[in-house]
């Protein structure tokens, strides 16, 4: 039984595997229509989600199966005190597959000893996210044709987004990647992940300017500031708006640069940039689906 717990649980050539079935599934739904019928998935989100638990609901109705779950801590056993791994026992002998999400860094590594069904670990606190690495991954394919010789930029929160930390660790087994970390000096990305870079003898830097850098990039990838991560409130709101991309900023960008953003927005993005051709977070969106669909086929053996 094969769980999804950080990107690296997939080798290189299952994930370009895992993109071209997703690929196919976006241009053939209906091939894949009856797959899971019969199967169950449970989400469990014991934090706040649109886009990942609406998208992993969506991906197995799409394949004809049954999800159940809850959105919320509070409506879970979690509010009278019971353990992760109790809840995963439980619910693992109710379905076929788990997707969970949770504010502690860890927990879906909890849940892997317990669960008798695999488990998808669909955001761990500040820790790991690779359910949305791979529809970066898919939309980064999508845009450029490839997943390899490109510089990207990652800007914002890089200390508490685990969208990036997983990014970076996907990226670091493909080939001949330029990383260009833009963060305020407070929210830099942590050693443990420029360790993975360093390990491998991958160049980065790490600049606060977006005006000075953007001109160098093919991807930026935007992202939100977490809040809810923050001890202090005043550092936060010091913090939350310190790059907004607008037309401006997008002035000396490439013309082929892409740009990518998890989502939630909250005001990185402006939405004057929303039509231009560069945008490319609504095709994650969308990708996201399709990505997913093909992950539950695979960790359910049916491809
Ligand atoms: C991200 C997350 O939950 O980490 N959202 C998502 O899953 N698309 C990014 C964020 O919350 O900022």
């Amino acid at each position: 039984m094969r769980n999804l717990i950080d990107i690296t649980d997939l080798s290189v050539d299952e994930i370009n595997d895992l993109i071209k079935v997703g690929e196919d599934i976006k241009k053939n739904k209906a091939k894949y229509a009856e797959k899971c019928k019969g199967k169950q998935l449970a989400t469990l989100f014991f934090e706040p989600s649109t886009r990942t638990r609406l998208s992993f609901e969506s991906a197995m109705l799409s394949l004809g199966g049954n999800t159940l779950g809850f959105s919320s801590a509070q409506s879970s056993s979690t509010a009278k005190g019971e353990s992760i791994a109790d809840t995963i026992r439980t619910v693992s002998s109710y379905v076929n597959i788990i997707a969970m999400r949770h504010p502690q860094e860890g927990a879906a590594t909890i849940a892997a000893t317990s669960t008798k069904v695999p488990v998808i670990n669909a955001g761990d606190g500040t820790n790991r996210h690779p359910t949305q690495t791979l529809t970066d991954l898919m939309t980064i394919k999508e845009a450029k044709g490839k997943l390899s010789n490109f510089c990207i930029g990652m800007c914002g929160d890089l200390k508490y987004g685990r969208t990036v930390h997983s990014l970076v660790e996907a990226l670091s087994r493909y080939e001949n990647i330029k990383y260009v970390f833009i963060s305020p000096k407070e929210l830099k990305m942590p050693e443990e992940v420029l360790n993975i870079l360093k390990q491998k003898n991958i160049e980065y830097t790490e600049v606060e300017s977006i005006e000075e850098n953007i001109p160098n990039l093919d991807i930026l990838y935007m992202t939100r500031v977490q809040k809810e991560r923050f001890k202090d409130e005043k550092q936060y709101e010091r913090l939350k708006d310190v790059y907004i991309l607008d037309k401006e900023k997008l002035k000396n960008a490439k013309k082929d640069l892409v740009i990518l953003h998890p989502l939630p927005r909250v005001n990185e993005i402006a939405e004057e940039i929303d039509n231009d051709p560069r945008a490319c977070y609504f095709k994650q969106v969308e990708n996201g689906k399709y990505i997913r669909m093909a992950l539950i086929l695979k960790l359910l053996q049916i491809i």
